[in-house]
């Protein structure tokens, strides 16, 4: 049996450009792997067949629709195997939550299907896969802090010094990301600024941002943080400003919505102060619950099996 662990991200900027004639945005995505991360186990079986457990494991689709299943059959596929595994999702990325949790588990099924079969697909052919299967599955893959250009598949590691100190808030239910997207497009056209590819300037990665990355600077970093999507999210979730309000309240140097929502992003000058974030927001009821944790982590990798 093979273990993979794998983290889920936030994008400490999330830039997005105009609607493309394929549907997707052009983006300037500065992910960051946090270690707040789901297991995958692959272990010999007939078929591909799919469990998950973990607080919200009745919400995660256990058909093919679910990434890990469609990533087990995809890279059978592509060295022309029978796809025979048994999947299990420990699920501790929040569900629909704005951070890449279902990626996160197709990009940890490659790994661990790689391995289970014994394939030795080089990483490029598996960050090829992962772009098939999602925006967000080649970043899994990787981990740490990466610059996502395209619709956020074609990815350039960032130097990053330090840890930095994060709490996630988790709301109760998700945010569908083709709508948030949709909703981010409908506020620009109601804005009168268009929200097409010729209409909308390509995004860049803030310079201050891969700054304050770079020298490990927790306050410089939360002046730069910056999300496109957020209007869009709280547009559809008005009751997500109060968990951003209750964040800052409590001593967050910032807080922002992550990547889609509904999950609140919260950057703590320490982990002393993002203890201390986490318990305020439990309290506070604003949220389902509050996870304290850390990053950057690796992506995808394979680990010792759980005793
Ligand atoms: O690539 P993924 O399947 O995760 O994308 C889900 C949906 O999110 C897309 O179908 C699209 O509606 C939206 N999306 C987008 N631009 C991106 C990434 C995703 O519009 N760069």
């Amino acid at each position: 049996m093979i273990t993979v662990e794998v983290p889920a991200k936030v994008n400490v900027q999330l830039g997005v450009g105009g609607l493309r004639a394929d549907g997707f945005h052009d983006l300037a995505n500065v992910f960051f792997a946090v270690a707040l991360g789901d297991r995958v186990t692959a272990a010999p079986g007939a078929g591909v067949t799919l469990t998950c457990a973990g607080p919200d494991a009745a919400l995660v689709p256990l058909d093919d629709s679910n990434l890990a299943a469609r990533a087990a059959r995809l890279l059978a596929a592509h060295h022309g195997i029978e796809p025979d595994v048994r999947l299990h999702i420990d699920k501790a990325i929040p569900v629909a939550g704005g951070m890449a949790g279902g990626s996160a588990d197709g990009a940890a099924a490659l790994v661990a299907c790689d391995a289970l079969w014994e394939l030795d697909t080089p990483l490029e052919t598996l960050l090829e896969l992962a772009a098939e299967l999602g925006s967000d599955v080649p970043f899994a893959l990787v981990g740490g802090v990466a610059l996502g250009r395209g619709r956020g598949e074609i990815l350039e590691g960032l130097p990053v010094s330090g840890t930095f100190h994060w709490v996630f808030a988790v709301a109760d239910g998700g945010l569908s990301t083709p709508a948030v997207f949709r909703e981010c497009d409908r506020l620009r056209e109601e804005a009168g600024t268009g929200s097409t590819e010729a209409e909308v300037p390509t995004p860049d990665a803030d310079p201050a941002l891969l700054a304050a990355l770079a020298d490990g600077d927790p306050v410089a970093l939360a002046e730069a943080l910056a999300n496109d999507l957020q209007a869009a999210a709280l547009s559809l979730r008005p009751s997500l400003a109060d968990t951003l309000r209750a964040g800052t309240e409590a001593g967050a140097l910032a807080a922002l919505v992550s990547g889609s929502g509904p999950t609140c992003a919260f950057l703590a000058k320490d982990a002393e102060a993002a203890e201390a974030v986490g318990r305020a927001l439990t309290e506070s009821g604003t949220c389902r619950a509050a996870h304290v944790t850390h990053g950057p982590v690796p992506g995808a990798a394979i680990s010792a099996p759980r005793p």
